[in-house]
């Protein structure tokens, strides 16, 4: 018996399937394709494949002085750029791979070599199916780390992946509308009204300028550069429209996709309705490539905006007083049909006024509503109780506007480009409607985020995104979606960042502290495993992540994911199925022996 298990264990680790093998192919490996096999796979995609470095490489062995090394400094905060570009992620602390000491940063002296950290080797920059088609096949024959990047937005890192090929989604900006969208196998004559097709690399910015062309408007996200079609939508998507019409998921009415085995299906209502499920808040980079999403559309509408502001001297307690009294008429503010975005302030520097103060500072919608003056009542009973405090200073305006693409393009997302090259990890929790109506739920929230230390600047963003409609298509839409999106009203958003030249036991002080006291103090107000986490702004190091980002659903979409997926071609940090593999996907977790790829 002993021995049948030593030659099992043997023939395990010399086992050269690729299928078996408890590692992906690793560069200086002999199952690592040479370089003609990888000059196959380049004419198989038309020349779209390319040898990838970080791009500050450029920079280096001299490089300083160059035209390149010029054009890549002057690009560097650049969005659009960044999303186009293999070498590149949105949140540069995803480039490096602390844990191995390497980076190449811009900041820091091109003396020093340029490390490829999580940079893929290979990047297939795709522009049709076929293209992912070959590029999944062959990462699947090899063995390879594959990883899916779109815009690279993604706070927790999952569109990088240390010695990978990546497929580059984001030059696919196929955008076709339908008058009356009829779902593929569905039954004849089944019409789900006006929609859009939308290719796999369209950015919102995109998406909102060719709706506006048609008077159409669709339900999307709050950013320049981040993908309609890829992470966003697949992980649920919120929007300010989504208390008005729903998730972006919600609305997501046919999937095109790439398999595990790199055949092209249809996923809807009617055809692997399985995957359609997992799609629609299962989470991006995990059960396929998406080459195309079709969204519902809907007309355009006017909108009322309101701006309240509140704002008191820095540390005058008043100002948690008034943060409960915001908070608790949140509620009142949903039924009237608003949406929108606040900033907390605890420690806020403005120089206009030349003092520091603790502030909220609020965008608040409501959609298809052209009376300001009924919305000035949604706010007059909390602007009274605010003003009867004199310590604390009120702002309030309200406007009409003609239709929500001149929100998006003058308030949203005005210009062209979203902040990035930073580095944040952030931390986050869904409040629950129940949460603020309830007599001591906002002052709960209040005495939770005073334990919070607020350095200089820092923001708390509460997200009304939720309610409404989100709420309603809980009794008629059945999604991975996490359940308690349902339930949500707010969800609340926090971050830390550390510098270019942090060490990496700085850097893993922030984290754990972060993960260990913050996001656990936002965990605590509604008891730990009331509501969960939104799986997109999430902590990269979220505890319990499957419970926090799917709850109840986990379990179905883990076996989706072994349906369509068993060899765990995509895996993505805190995604379905990623416990089954280390952090970085490379290789699978629960060995027998000790693991190869432990650094
Ligand atoms: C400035 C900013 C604003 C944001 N605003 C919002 C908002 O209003 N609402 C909201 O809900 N979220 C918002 N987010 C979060 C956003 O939804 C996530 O960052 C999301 O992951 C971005 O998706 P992406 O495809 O653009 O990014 P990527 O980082 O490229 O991809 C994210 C994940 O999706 C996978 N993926 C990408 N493309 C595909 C594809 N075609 N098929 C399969 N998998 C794919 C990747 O592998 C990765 O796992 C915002 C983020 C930022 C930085
Ligand atoms: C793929 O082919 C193109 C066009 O011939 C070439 O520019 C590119 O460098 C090749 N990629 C690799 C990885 O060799
Ligand atoms: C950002 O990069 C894009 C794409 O490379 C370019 O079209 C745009 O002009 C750049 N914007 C700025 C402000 O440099
Ligand atoms: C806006 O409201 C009107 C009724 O007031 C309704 O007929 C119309 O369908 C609404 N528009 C949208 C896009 O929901
Ligand atoms: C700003 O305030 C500080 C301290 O209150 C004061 O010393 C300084 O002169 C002020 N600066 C301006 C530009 O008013
Ligand atoms: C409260 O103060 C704001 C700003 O000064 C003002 O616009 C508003 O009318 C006041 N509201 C009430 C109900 O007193
Ligand atoms: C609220 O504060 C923001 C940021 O400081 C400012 O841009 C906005 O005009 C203010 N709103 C009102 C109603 O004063
Ligand atoms: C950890 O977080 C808590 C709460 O934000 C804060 O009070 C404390 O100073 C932090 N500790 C470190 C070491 O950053």
């Amino acid at each position: 018996m002993r021995s049948f298990l030593l030659t099992l264990f043997l023939t395990s680790l010399a086992s050269s399937h690729p299928q078996h093998s408890d590692c992906r192919c690793r560069p200086h490996q002999s199952c690592w394709p040479s370089p003609k096999e990888w000059n196959a796979l380049n004419s198989s995609v038309d020349g779209r494949l390319f040898a990838v470095r970080p791009l500050a490489d450029v920079c280096h062995n001299g490089g300083a002085e160059s035209e390149a090394c010029q054009s890549v400094q002057a690009l560097w905060s650049n969005s659009t750029w960044r999303a186009a570009e293999p070498g590149a992620v949105q949140w540069v602390n995803w480039e490096a791979w602390p844990e191995r000491g390497e980076s190449c940063f811009i900041e820091t002296p091109f003396d020093q070599p340029c490390e490829q950290g999580r940079i893929s080797l290979y990047s297939t920059i795709a522009t049709s199916p076929a293209d992912i088609q070959k590029s999944v096949r062959f990462a699947k024959k090899y063995n390879l780390r594959l990883t899916i990047k779109n815009s690279g937005h993604c706070f927790l890192g999952r569109s990088t992946a240390p010695e990978s090929l990546q497929i580059l989604t984001n030059g696919m900006k196929d955008i076709a509308f339908v008058d009356d969208f009829t779902p593929e196998g569905g039954p004849k004559g089944r019409s789900e009204g006006p929609a859009v097709t939308i290719g796999a690399g369209v950015a919102l910015q995109e998406l909102y300028a060719a709706l506006g062309e048609k008077g159409k408007i669709a339900v999307a996200g709050s950013s320049h550069t981040v993908g309609a079609t890829g992470g966003y939508i697949q992980g649920g998507g919120h929007s300010f429209l989504g208390p008005w019409k729903g998730m972006a998921s919600d609305n997501a009415l046919q999937f095109t996709v790439v398999t595990a085995d790199g055949d092209l299906v249809v996923a809807n209502e009617y055809e692997n309705s399985d995957l359609f499920w997992a799609l629609r808040g299962g989470g991006g980079g995990t059960f396929g490539v998406v080459v195309d999403v079709t969204l519902r559309t809907f007309d355009e509408a006017p909108l009322v905006l309101a701006a309240l502001n509140i704002s008191t001297p820095v540390g005058d307690p008043r100002f948690w007083d008034a943060l409960t009294e915001f908070h608790a008429h949140l509620p009142t503010v949903s039924d009237a049909g608003g949406a929108g975005y606040y900033f907390i302030t605890p420690n806020n520097f403005l120089p206009d006024r030349n003092m520091t103060v603790s502030g909220v500072a609020s965008l608040l919608l409501f959609p298809n509503q052209t009376d300001t003056e009924k919305i000035n009542q949604v706010f007059a009973p909390l602007l009274k109780k605010l003003n009867e405090t004199s310590a604390v200073t009120t702002e309030y305006m309200s406007y009409s506007l003609p239709d929500i693409h001149t929100l998006v393009s003058t308030v949203l997302i005005p210009g062209d480009a979203d902040v990035t090259a930073g580095i944040a990890l952030i931390g986050s929790r869904l409040y629950s409607r129940e949460l603020f109506a309830s007599k001591n739920g906002p002052s709960k929230l209040t005495s939770a985020l005073r334990k919070i230390r607020a350095n200089l600047g820092d923001v708390y963003t509460g997200h009304l995104v939720a309610g409404g409609a989100v709420a309603q298509n809980g009794k008629i839409i059945d999604s991975a979606l996490l359940p308690a999106w349902r339930e949500t009203l707010v969800h609340l958003t926090m971050s830390r960042g550390w510098g270019p030249d942090t060490s990496l036991i700085e850097q893993e002080v922030i984290r754990h502290n972060l993960t260990d006291v913050d996001v656990q103090i936002l965990r605590s107000v509604e008891g730990s495993d009331r509501m969960g986490a939104y799986l997109n702004e999430a902590n990269a190091y979220e505890k319990d992540f499957q419970s926090s980002f799917w709850g109840d659903n986990y379990d179905r979409l883990y076996a989706i994911k072994q349906k369509w997926d068993p060899t765990g071609l995509f895996i993505t940090r805190s995604g379905v199925g990623s416990e089954d593999w280390d952090a970085e996907g490379l290789c699978r977790a629960k060995h027998g022996y000790p693991s190869p790829c432990q650094f």
